[in-house]
């Protein structure tokens, strides 16, 4: 299986990248291709809204940013795992970025299953990130949730946290 990692976390060895390595491990010893992506360090900007994917050339995005490499790896991906620490109760604003930016391509047909993966500072901050992946993606694109992973606080770079992550990757 190929699985695409889509990682909203500036900090490349922080928490939300300590978990994705563990997956990734862990995915790759089980014998999966996984392509990531450290999205907070491309230049991706917001979904402008002028439709031109909808109406004039379809499913092509007019912006001719970083995304046009994520594109093509969405669409030949059979897993998206979405990464993300969390900032102001939701999702990382570079990760949503990429999210809204998928309304070029609509529904990713080759897309079986997808993950989340979280950290943060507190307990219970994950409802709206968890209610956006639901929403914007388990339910609308029709695909199967395979695991939601957090950590906050002590439990970030812990390895009680790795071995989840690990063990995740390795089961798929
Ligand atoms: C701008 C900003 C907003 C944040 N907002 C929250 C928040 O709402 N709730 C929370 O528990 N932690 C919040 N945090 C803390 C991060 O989620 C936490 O430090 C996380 O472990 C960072 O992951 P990283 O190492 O991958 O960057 C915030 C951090 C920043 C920089």
């Amino acid at each position: 299986m190929k699985i695409l990692v889509l990682n909203g976390s500036p900090h490349l060895n922080g928490a939300t990248s300590d978990m994705v390595k563990a997956f990734t491990t862990g995915a790759q010893e089980a014998g999966h291709e996984v392509v990531a992506f450290h999205v907070a360090h491309m230049n991706i900007r917001g979904c402008m809204a002028c439709d031109s994917c909808r109406s004039r050339e379809k499913s092509v995005c007019v912006q001719k940013d970083d995304m046009q490499i994520i594109y093509p790896e969405i669409l030949s991906s059979d897993m998206i795992v979405f990464a993300s620490p969390i900032y102001y109760f939701t999702l990382s604003a570079q990760l949503q970025a990429v999210i809204h930016r998928t309304y070029a391509v609509d529904i990713p047909k080759n897309v079986k299953k997808v993950a989340l993966i979280m950290s943060s500072g507190d307990k219970y901050v994950y409802g709206a990130a968890i209610t956006e992946y639901f929403q914007s993606i388990v339910e609308y694109w029709g695909v199967e949730n395979a695991g939601i992973f957090t950590a906050n606080g002590k439990q970030n770079k812990s390895e009680e946290k790795r071995a989840e992550l690990y063990q995740f990757g390795r089961r798929l």
